[in-house]
């Protein structure tokens, strides 16, 4: 079954073409990476993808978008959720609290001990009652993530989920969502970066972006066995010959 299907979608803000025949197909339980230039237009598919466009954004747009093989607009709530760039908890919500609340707005209950596990697995056991300023911003990206995986979305669209985290942090992170992939609590997901080795350890497939308006140049598939990193940290020598490869193809792009 592809989770997510486009046919030659365009997108204009006013006169401004910001995708240009975008058209892919991505399996259920694919991990797929978008890699591409500033201000070429990620952030802009996936709020398409999300819903967000043209709904609550408007913008012109033209093609198809299916998800599970139903249109868009039939998914039903809770399927896919959508982790922001700009971070997305509240502010008056304790770690806990802003855990529970994708489940609370679905209407589910008893939340509370999955919400607590969550937060467990993410590394934060210590830290369910401390409101988002009391938090790092790692931190507040681990609770964010917890968030998002609390409703179990067949789903998940993460918009560049670990920026701003120093190096380490970031690794360390690489190592719980590769755990999660495996462990099937991410499911499918479609994630923005900036990181080529980000895309190369987390993805199944990397699809290269163009500059705006953002078109796909390439679908590079990874086929490195997991777990890419290593106990140590280090990461897997193919995930790094594969980086370079990535790394020299943009260069060329530019
Ligand atoms: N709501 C909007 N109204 C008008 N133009 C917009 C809107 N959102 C984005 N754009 C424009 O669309 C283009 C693509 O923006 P987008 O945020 O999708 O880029 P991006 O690839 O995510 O960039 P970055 O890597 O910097 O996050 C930019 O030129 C931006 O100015
Ligand atoms: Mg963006």
């Amino acid at each position: 079954m592809n989770a997510v299907t486009t046919e030659n979608l365009n997108l204009w803000f006013g006169n401004q073409q910001v995708l240009n025949g975008i058209t892919f197909a991505v399996n259920k339980g694919e991990v797929v990476a978008f890699l591409g230039p500033s201000g070429c237009g990620k952030s802009t598919l996936l709020r398409v993808l999300g819903g967000i466009i043209p709904k609550i954004t408007p913008a012109r747009v033209e093609g198809k978008v299916y998800l599970f093989d139903s249109p868009l607009e039939e998914t039903k709530a809770g399927a896919i959720d959508l982790m922001s760039q700009e971070g997305s908890l509240l502010s008056w919500r304790t770690a806990l609290e802003n855990t529970q609340l994708g489940m609370e707005i679905l209407g589910r209950r008893n939340h509370r001990n999955k919400a607590q596990e969550l937060l467990q697995k993410v590394g934060l056991n210590g830290f369910c009652q401390r409101l988002p300023r009391e938090l790092s911003g790692g931190m507040r990206q681990r609770v964010a993530l917890a968030a998002t995986l609390i409703t179990q979305p067949e789903l998940l669209l993460m918009d560049e989920p670990l920026a701003n985290l120093d190096s380490l942090t970031r690794e360390s992170m690489w190592q719980l969502i590769e755990e999660l992939i495996n462990q099937n609590l991410i499911k499918t997901a479609l994630f923005v970066t900036h990181s080529i080795e980000e895309a190369v350890v987390l993805a199944n497939r990397i699809f290269r972006m163009s500059s705006c308006p953002c078109r796909i140049i390439e679908d590079v598939p990874v086929e490195i066995p997991r777990p890419r990193i290593k106990s140590n940290g280090a990461l897997d020598p193919s995930c790094l010959e594969l980086a370079n490869y990535l790394r020299a193809k943009i260069r060329g792009d530019q």
